[in-house]
This record gives structure tokens, C-alpha cells and sequence, in this order.
């Protein structure tokens, strides 16, 4: 049984995990930084890099433990390399090297986007490659054809922000704490998605992308004008973020003819998101899949299952592999107009 240990600190959570091949989580342990972000209302690049310099090493040792697995007992190292904060992404990078240096164990150099597509593989061993991926993360929003382990197509990426940016600076404006997207989640629960009209940018439109920045300022006005109610706020730009959605990946599954709809990534949490897009797949005739919550916002058992994956294909990495801010899955798409494009 090949066993995995995967290191993730590209963002704001430091998390190590143990995975099997046959798919079972053995320990797995994250600590969240939230708390040293929230005064600034977002991840303060220095802050992070520094805490997972403190938290990862003992994460580690707590995790092989909890496993009563030994470090020579481990098959390989996967770390994210990238995208993310570079200076984070350095921390669990270094320590994989260090780690597989020491060992003799082969290093994986995990594309942080690559476990997330992967993610539904880890907890679903019937989901089969291609599927149509709705990825959306506080950095990312794209719909991708996933082919095979390291072989996506993009078909959309967002020209503007990505939606869980969207969440989070939505969360800012109405005085909810960071990470926005739980919060407006909750707030949202007791609000009318009807109750305020906020626009749904490029629905219906010919080509196939996202934008939401100018949904985050129809909801700067809707606060500042302080005609509606905080969760009449939530409950409506929710609702306009999920109809974008849901209109975006309608037009990719009219251009793709992968059997499964899948939706990965910390937005995939969202309860209602998800299950406007099962019923989007239904209506369409595909499967759906999504992973467990825990499994959508950052973790590193997602790393170790992507190390696993790469690792049965023969596919490790040097140790001299670089650490990336930038690292599209599909590396043949063209860069898309906008600002806020990262991959
Ligand atoms: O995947 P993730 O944990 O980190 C990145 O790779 O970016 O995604 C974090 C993003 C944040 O913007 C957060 O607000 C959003 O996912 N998020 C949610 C929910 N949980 C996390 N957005 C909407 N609803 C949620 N329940
Ligand atoms: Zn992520």
C-alpha cells in the first residue's frame, strides 16, 4: 500500500495529511490563520509565509504520529509548488525537499489547482476522467475538461475577480469577518434572494467567461444606499453569484461531452451553489459530483491524493523543482483581458 504525506501551505492554512492509495485519509491535520488575517479583511502575504514557517514543522510530526506511520515508512513527499502566496508556497515546498532529501523518498511538486481538480477522485474511486470542472477557490474561478492527471483544457476563467474574492470582498462590505464566504453563507440563510436587484455580468453572453467585479459594486451601493437589510444583502448577491454560475457552466456543458459535472474548491462549500449545479446536471443528463466540504477549501489530503496519482504514473519531481506564484493547468490557453486573472 503506497502511502502519501502532503504538505500545503500556499494561502493562509498550513496542512499536512497521510493518503493511501486505496483512497484512506490516515491523519491528516490544518490550522487556519484566519484570525491573524482579519484585521486586515484578507491574507497579509508576510504574516502567512511566517506562520507556516512556526505551525507546518509540528504538523508534520503530529500527523505521522496520529498515523503511527514513520517518516522511512512514507512512499513520497507531494508538496504544493504552486500557484499561491510565493513566499507560503516556499515553506511546504522546502520542508517536502528537506524531507525527501533526508529519505531517499521521491519528491511530487504538487500544482495546488491540480489537487483541487483531483480532489472528488480521493473520496469517489468511480469518478473517471473526462469530467467537466467547475474549479472556484478565493483565487480562481474556471471551467476546465479534466482529461487525465496533469491534462486539462480551460473553457473559461474569470476576466475580473474570482468568486470566492467576490464572497470575500462582499463579506467586507458588510462588516462580516474574513473568510467571507462561510459568513455570507450563514447571513444568507435568513435573507430574500429576490429582495435587492443586483446584475448577473455576461449571463447569457456568446463567450464563455466570468466576471464579478461589477457585482461586488452593485453590492457597495446596495450598503452604502442602506435602503435593504444585511441578509437581504447576502441571500440576493449569493443568488446573483449562483445564477453566473450556473449560466457559465450551462454553456461549457453544451461545448463539452464529459459525463460528469464536478464542483471543487473552498466556493464549493456552498451549500446552495451545489445544489443549484446537481440540478444543473440533471437537467442536462450528466452525473454530478462534489467533495465533502472539508475536502473543497484548503487541505492537504488533496495534495497527498494528487501526490498519489502523479507517483502511480511515475511522475516525481527534481528537488531543484521551483516554487511558482503562477502556474495555469492549461498552459496552451490564452491569457483572458482583465485584471484579475492569476492562472
Ligand atoms: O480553495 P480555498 O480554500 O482557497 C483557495 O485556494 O483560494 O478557497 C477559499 C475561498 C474563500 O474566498 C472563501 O470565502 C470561499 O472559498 N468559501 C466559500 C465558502 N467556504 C469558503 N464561498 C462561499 N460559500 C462557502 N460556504
Ligand atoms: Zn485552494
Amino acid at each position: 500500500m503506497s502511502l502519501v504525506l502532503g504538505l500545503e501551505s500556499s494561502c493562509d492554512d498550513s496542512a499536512v495529511a497521510l493518503v493511501s492509495r486505496d483512497r484512506q485519509v490516515l491523519a491528516q491535520a490544518i490550522v487556519g490563520q484566519a484570525e491573524a488575517h482579519r484585521p486586515f479583511g484578507g491574507v497579509v502575504p508576510e504574516i502567512a509565509a511566517r506562520a507556516h514557517v512556526d505551525i507546518l514543522p509540528g504538523l508534520i510530526r503530529q500527523v505521522l504520529h496520529e498515523a503511527d506511520v514513520t517518516i522511512g515508512e512514507v512512499d513520497a513527499i507531494a508538496a504544493t509548488a504552486g500557484p499561491g502566496l510565493i513566499g507560503g508556497v516556499m515553506v511546504a515546498l522546502l520542508a517536502g525537499k528537506g524531507l525527501a532529501l533526508a529519505t531517499g523518498k521521491p519528491l511530487v511538486a504538487v500544482n495546488h489547482l491540480e489537487g483541487h481538480a483531483l480532489s472528488p477522485r480521493l473520496v469517489d474511486s468511480d469518478l473517471a476522467f473526462p469530467y467537466l470542472l467547475l474549479l472556484t477557490s478565493g483565487g480562481h474561478c474556471q471551467l476546465l475538461e479534466v482529461r487525465g492527471v496533469g491534462d486539462y483544457a480551460r473553457l473559461a476563467t474569470t476576466i475580473d475577480d474570482a468568486a470566492g474574492e467576490a464572497f470575500d470582498k462582499a463579506a467586507k462590505l458588510l462588516g462580516l469577518p474574513y473568510p467571507g464566504g462561510p459568513a455570507i453563507e450563514q447571513l444568507a440563510a435568513s435573507g430574500d434572494p429576490r429582495a435587492v436587484p443586483l446584475p448577473r455580468p455576461l449571463l447569457g453572453s456568446p463567450e464563455p467567461h466570468f466576471s464579478f467585479a461589477g457585482l461586488k459594486s452593485a453590492v457597495q451601493r446596495a450598503v452604502v444606499s442602506d435602503a435593504h437589510r444585511p441578509e437581504d444583502v447576502a441571500a440576493s448577491f449569493q443568488q446573483a453569484v449562483i445564477d453566473c454560475m450556473v449560466d457559465r457552466t450551462a454553456r461549457a456543458l453544451h461545448h463539452s461531452d464529459a459525463p460528469t459535472l464536478v464542483v471543487a474548491g473552498g466556493v464549493a462549500a456552498n451549500q446552495a451553489l451545489r445544489s443549484a449545479l446537481a440540478d444543473l446536471a440533471a437537467s442536462n443528463g450528466r452525473a454530478f459530483a462534489v467533495p465533502p466540504g472539508w475536502l473543497c477549501t484548503d487541505n492537504a489530503a488533496m495534495i497527498a491524493w494528487a501526490g498519489v496519482e502523479r507517483l502511480a504514473l511515475g511522475l516525481t519531481d527534481a528537488l531543484d523543482s521551483p516554487a511558482r506564484a503562477r502556474w495555469p493547468l492549461d498552459s496552451d490557453a490564452d491569457r483572458v483581458r482583465g485584471a484579475g486573472v492569476k492562472a
